[in-house]
């Protein structure tokens, strides 16, 4: 943090009515004076619909009913990588299966697009800073697309209803007496657009993030009063743990607080790419003061005017914010205190997640050592992209990327695990039953344990995804296609057929079970690979329409039915092909994949 060389409250009370003039005056003698912050703020309370700091009606209208999920808004000083659609993919795994459990989701993603990092990149592109945020937020909403993000919600900080909105929070938050003006000196990281502690820094004041130096700043800014927030963000914190997640991150948590808040700058006077600080046109709104806000806008409706509390009454507060754990303090420290200052509930949830890394450093676009998202589902395709990096990452740790292991985990568990069980046990119905199951599944699997197994599989999966442990869930529906596998390969029927009569008549069933397991998966992995999953169904000789009705309830077994028909068997998922030679491996790998892809489609 910087230093706060000289704090003049007075230079902005002639913004202000004389009564939030007064209520100024005395938040400054209370800094002064140093009373203990118990003295200044009782404990807040916690309202009915679990959402935090409610102090009245108007200031939230989620139910139970709703959930609402957030991405971090990304910066478009580059275009998106692996790093950034990290994050949007497990949103996205998260967001369809609470639609499975029939919430009314609202899926907010967006792009970050003030500053001075974001008009520094303009510049260097040779465009004009709005230029510049119209063709990358463009890149980030058609990765998105190329990876079947289903968003509800892209806010653009630059949209004029998300300025107007953030300036009637600047407003609120001014009137309470939370803002003043004073002069400011600090070393400035352009990369986190944040000052930083000189104590945290490398060699050469290097930022640990950026491995950049910062730079010495002197500017005459606002400041946002977060010291008044202490007491109560501690007091929040010790009642509602699980509000930062997972849980090993509130310790890092507690302790920033615990070393003592201090009062952030935010506004800025060298930065003219923001939006202006209302009734001072001579500076910007800091950054992530106005990106945060983009939570809130962003539920505004399309044809609606901008107003605060209207968006407010839209959705707020956030079930859960997804973020990697670089932007913890601004989303569990900074963030609460505006939104008590402005007197509204905080979000029931931060989650911070680990990082990707390549060679053990972050990757980012800062230090350029990305992975490149669109390259990746161009040769092995969105289920492959998406499955792999939920599956192999632990949801919250770090994990590295490494080419041969995307092939191998993927090949393994998609195309042989899941792909191969449902193509070989499709084969053989057609072949044996022409391709129609003669009974119900649920008869079918009576005195047989896979059916069990199942069940206790998909409860699992359930529990694992509800707790956000992504990987573990991708894990037991995987099981269930191992179990599927030892099934079939136990019972043979492809030998009993041969037999003909009674042993016949058991392998058509022994078919029906693993359509069933097949069936389960499809639904429960649906969130994860979601195009994958719709190909198996349609291979059940089901709909997209029924692909897309579907509920977690239809997880339950017994949904394969007597006299359905099956489709032509058809590979599902293309096995990634590497072959050594002349060409390069990538190059054999794209080309395979892709053709596979197109012939299975
Ligand atoms: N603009 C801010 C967020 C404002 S939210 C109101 C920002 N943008 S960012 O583009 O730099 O980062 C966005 C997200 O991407 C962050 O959660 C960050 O942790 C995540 N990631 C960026 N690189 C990453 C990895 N290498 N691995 C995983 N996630 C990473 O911060």
């Amino acid at each position: 943090m910087a230093t706060r060389i000289n704090c003049s409250f007075h230079n902005s009370l002639w913004l202000l009515n004389p009564r939030q003039a007064a209520n100024l005056r005395t938040a400054r003698f209370h800094s002064r004076l140093r009373l203990p912050q118990s003295l200044l703020f009782s404990a807040p309370p916690r309202a009915a619909n679990g959402a935090l700091y409610c102090t009245n009606s108007s200031n939230g209208s989620a139910t139970n009913d709703t959930f609402v999920l957030t991405t971090p808004l990304y910066y478009v000083n580059a275009p998106p990588h692996m790093g950034s659609a990290y994050t949007t993919i497990a949103a996205d795994a998260i967001a369809r299966f609470q639609r499975l459990l029939g919430k009314n989701v609202i899926f907010i993603t967006g792009t970050d697009e003030h500053g001075e990092k974001i008009a520094t990149a303009a510049g260097a592109s040779g465009s004009s800073p709005r230029e510049h945020c119209d063709v990358i937020s463009q890149a980030y909403k058609s990765l998105w697309k190329d990876l079947d993000i289903s968003y509800d919600k892209f806010i653009r900080t630059t949209d004029p209803k998300h300025e107007a909105i953030v300036k009637q929070f600047y407003s609120r938050v001014l009137a309470k007496g939370d803002i003043y003006r004073a002069d400011y000196e600090g070393l400035y990281c352009v990369n986190c657009e944040e000052y930083k502690d000189e104590k945290d820094l490398l060699e050469n004041k290097c930022c640990p993030m950026h491995l950049k130096p910062c730079v010495q700043r002197k500017e005459d800014n606002y400041f946002f009063a977060l010291s008044k927030y202490q007491k109560p963000l501690e007091d929040i914190l010790a009642q509602n743990p699980e509000f930062v997640q997972p849980s090993f991150r509130l310790n890092e948590v507690q302790s920033w607080i615990k070393g003592g808040l201090k009062d952030f700058s935010i506004s800025r006077a060298s930065v003219d790419w923001g939006i202006p600080v209302p009734n001072d046109e001579k500076q910007t709104i800091y950054v992530w003061f106005d990106a945060l806000l983009g939570y809130i806008s962003a539920l505004s409706e399309v044809n609606e005017q901008p107003d605060l509390q209207l968006a407010v009454s839209s959705g707020w507060p956030a079930s859960l914010h997804l973020i990697g754990k670089d932007i913890l303090r601004f989303h569990a420290v900074y963030w609460p205190a505006m939104l008590m200052s402005a007197d509204l509930n905080l979000p029931k949830m931060v989650f911070g997640h680990g990082f990707l890394t390549k060679d053990g450093m972050k990757m980012g676009k800062s230090l350029g050592n990305t992975i490149e998202p669109n390259d990746l589902v161009q040769r092995f395709g969105s289920d492959a992209v998406r499955y792999f990096f939920l599956r192999e990452v632990e949801f919250g740790s770090d994990g590295d990327y490494s080419e041969d292991r995307f092939i191998n985990i993927v090949n393994a568990h998609l195309a042989n695990t899941i792909g191969n069980l449902l193509n070989r046990t499709l084969g053989l119905l057609k072949k044996n039953c022409q391709s129609t199951l003669v009974a119900d599944s649920a008869v079918a699997a009576e005195g047989f344990a896979l059916k069990e197994k199942v069940e206790s599989l998909v409860k699992s999966a359930r529990s694992h995804y509800e707790n956000l442990s992504l990987s573990s869930a991708c894990e037991a529906i995987l099981e269930i296609g191992n179990a599927g596998n030892s099934y079939i390969d136990e019972r043979a029927p492809w030998s009993l057929f041969k037999q003909g009569g009674p042993a016949s008549e058991a392998a058509a069933k022994d078919l029906v079970i693993v359509l069933e397991a097949m069936r389960i998966i499809a639904v429960a992995l649906g969130p994860v690979s979601p195009c994958l999953c719709l190909r198996i169904y349609e291979q059940l000789g089901y709909s997209e329409d029924q692909f897309n009705a579907l509920t977690w309830t239809d997880t339950k077994w017994g949904g394969l039915k007597q006299g359905q028909v099956m489709a032509q068997p058809k590979p599902v998922f293309a096995r990634i092909e590497i072959q050594t030679g002349d060409e390069s491996e990538d190059k054999v790998a794209s080309k395979s994949s892709k053709k596979k892809l197109k012939e299975a489609a």
